[in-house]
């Protein structure tokens, strides 16, 4: 028993030395997105980069000035603002496919950007963003 104890101290401090690198690291790895409604909140700025260039731009052959309102000072987009309707068009699209994935595909935790996704923005879109042929 006593040895047990013994032993039990440097875990402790380990774990909060952990804790405490963990806790100061946090800030900078931690990119605050601030207008996330389909996304998840906590999502990593890895993988947002992925969807927004891979899923959406190559998706629909666009840029993100498609989705993307100019920033108010004239300096590159708001990525933050709703100003243009192809933002929210896009999150009911996002949940359309999420949708059709769980519904249709049986894939319990559908989420964009995901490989496990059946459907994806570009399998119908195939690179264009009006995917009806008839507005082009
Ligand atoms: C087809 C439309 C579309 C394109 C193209 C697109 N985005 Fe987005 N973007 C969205 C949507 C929709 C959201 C919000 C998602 C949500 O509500 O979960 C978003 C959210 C973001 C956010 C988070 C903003 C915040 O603070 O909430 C960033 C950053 C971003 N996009 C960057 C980019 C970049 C950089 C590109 C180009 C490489 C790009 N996007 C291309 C539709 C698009
Ligand atoms: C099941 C097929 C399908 C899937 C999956 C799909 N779309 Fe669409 N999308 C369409 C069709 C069809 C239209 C054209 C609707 C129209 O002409 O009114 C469209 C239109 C759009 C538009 C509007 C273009 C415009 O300005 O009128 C955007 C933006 C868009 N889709 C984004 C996406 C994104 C991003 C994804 C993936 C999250 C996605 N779509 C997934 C079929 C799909």
């Amino acid at each position: 028993m006593k040895l047990r104890k013994i032993l039990m101290i440097p875990g402790l401090l380990a774990c909060v030395v952990i804790s405490a690198i963990a806790a100061t690291a946090r800030p900078k790895e931690d990119v605050k997105y601030t207008n996330l409604k389909v996304l998840p909140k906590n999502i990593s700025s890895k993988d947002l980069q992925e969807i927004m260039a891979d899923d959406f731009e190559d998706g629909l052959g666009v840029s993100c000035g498609f989705c993307h309102a100019n920033a108010k000072d004239g300096h590159g987009l708001d990525f933050a603002s709703d100003a243009k309707p192809e933002k929210e068009i896009t999150r009911a699209m996002m949940r359309m496919t999420l949708g059709i994935n769980k519904k249709y595909f049986k894939i319990k935790h559908p989420a964009i950007g995901s490989n496990a996704m059946t459907v994806t923005c570009t399998t119908c879109h195939k690179g264009e963003a009006f995917p009806d042929g008839g507005s082009n």
